[in-house]
């Protein structure tokens, strides 16, 4: 693609792109993708020719149907590259047609955009099935984007995947805005996104309804901002659960602020593994949050342990400090509207508590908080009290020793 300067008699100057294809459009249609057929490879060979395109570009997948097997769009690329997802794409039902990888994975580029309103169906239920019969020990994620800089998801939504929605892996600078995720409560670890070793990552003006976390941080993100999401089914937004992996590096900088959470099972969590390795969450803000039937909006568990497996005698060794919760409003479905567990090995520190009024109407009576190994300061009005019993807190170094 050449761009030529055209000048014409009254002083205008025109920017006008020619050349071989006139338009960096691509548009699978024409690399011999059909309706309800699988386009897997017609956008391949879409993706090959942008990707050498030096001027930015465009691959159109139209309004229909259409079946896609796996992919892999991987740079880097000469220029930008937007992807339209007009359609409906569906995976292929089969739990066991993807055998490693993701079913649409998107690495290493530089200003990439994923657009256009499409949904990206995993059509996961034969999956969650198998999965629960433990027929499927390992099933593929949805989206996987590695490597990504400078670039944006938006106006997409992925429903039902079969494990994982999305997998944020070293991205740095991306944002998603009206990405929609979507899938019953009772369907398993589909978490929405999934967020580790990135950075300046903003997540803004999405919904998630899931069968597990809304949106996950593991280790190594830095500057991670969460915005205006409404969350619910689900598991609530967590950092964590961390500290399983030896090597984990510090989760440092989240902002979760303005958002929404519905009938889920959490609201906002650190969790992190007793008898874990090392490792450091600091600089985590929950701001300005509307709870709404939610089991246990906030939390903080250093005693994380689903499978009940784990060895709860020794602490964790994930040390979280400086944590503010402010303005946080709402209901709760249980009568625990708060429970700030921290390890008694590495007790929380700079953790400051603002304004929260969270009511419970069960006939246990109102809210309550539990805390343990963690002396917060105090901000504002909080209803419940947040770790009034100070006999339940003991003091950091008492708790080291
Ligand atoms: C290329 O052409 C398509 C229509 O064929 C149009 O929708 C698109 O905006 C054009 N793209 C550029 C970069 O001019
Ligand atoms: C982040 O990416 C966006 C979208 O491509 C871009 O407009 C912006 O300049 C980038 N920001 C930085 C700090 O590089
Ligand atoms: C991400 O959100 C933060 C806070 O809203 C904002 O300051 C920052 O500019 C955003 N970054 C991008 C890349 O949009
Ligand atoms: C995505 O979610 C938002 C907020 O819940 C909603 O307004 C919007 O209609 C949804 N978009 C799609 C494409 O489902
Ligand atoms: C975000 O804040 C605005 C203004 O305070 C409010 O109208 C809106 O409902 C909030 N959105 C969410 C998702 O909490
Ligand atoms: C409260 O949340 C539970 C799930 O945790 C759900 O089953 C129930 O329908 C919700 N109740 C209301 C009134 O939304």
């Amino acid at each position: 693609m050449k761009i030529k300067f055209v000048y014409f008699g009254l002083g205008v100057l025109f920017l006008a792109h020619f050349g071989e294809s006139q338009n960096a459009t691509f548009d699978i249609t024409k690399y011999g993708a059909t309706a309800n057929a699988d386009i897997s490879e017609a956008v391949g060979k879409a993706f090959k020719e942008a990707c050498a395109s030096t001027s930015p570009s465009t691959i159109v997948i139209p309004k229909g149907t259409f079946q896609m097997n796996q992919v892999l769009l991987e740079g880097p690329c000469k220029g930008p590259i937007e992807l339209q997802i007009q359609a409906i794409l569906k995976a292929p039902t089969d739990p066991n047609a993807i055998k490693t990888g993701e079913w649409l994975t998107v690495n290493k580029l530089d200003f990439f955009t994923m657009s256009g309103g499409g949904t990206l169906d995993g059509q996961g239920k034969e999956a969650w099935e198998c999965k629960k019969s433990k027929k499927c020990t390992k099933l593929p994620n949805n989206l996987s984007f590695n490597s990504l800089t400078n670039s944006i998801i938006k106006d997409i939504t992925t429903l039902d995947s079969k494990a994982f929605h999305v997998n944020v892996n070293q991205c740095k600078n991306l944002t998603f805005t009206k990405f929609n995720v979507s899938a019953p409560a009772d369907s398993p670890n589909t978490d929405g996104i999934h967020v580790a070793r990135a950075s300046s990552v903003n997540i803004t003006e999405s919904s998630f309804s899931t069968g597990d976390d809304c949106i996950s941080i593991g280790d190594e993100t830095e500057q991670l901002y969460i915005t205006k999401v409404t969350c619910g089914p689900g598991h609530g937004i967590s950092v964590g659960s961390l500290g399983g992996n030896p090597g984990e590096k510090p989760v440092v900088g989240v902002f979760v602020k303005n958002c929404t959470l519905v009938s889920t099972d959490n609201g906002v969590r650190i969790k992190t593994w007793p008898a874990s390795h090392p490792g450091v969450v600091s600089d985590i803000h929950f701001e300005d949050i509307i709870v709404q039937n939610v089991s246990n909006p906030i939390v903080i568990d250093q005693v994380y342990c689903p499978s009940g497996k784990c060895n709860k005698d020794l602490p964790s060794q994930v040390k979280i400090s400086k944590v503010s919760i402010q303005n946080i409003k709402g209901t709760s479905r249980t009568q625990n509207a708060i429970s700030l567990t921290c390890s008694k090995g590495s007790p929380c520190e700079g953790v400051e508590v603002g304004d929260v009024d969270i009511s419970y109407s069960g006939k246990e009576g109102p809210a309550k908080s539990s805390c343990e190994n963690i002396k917060p300061t105090f901000k504002g009005k909080q209803t419940p009290a947040v770790c009034s019993a100070g006999a339940d807190a003991p003091a950091p170094a008492a708790a080291a020793s």
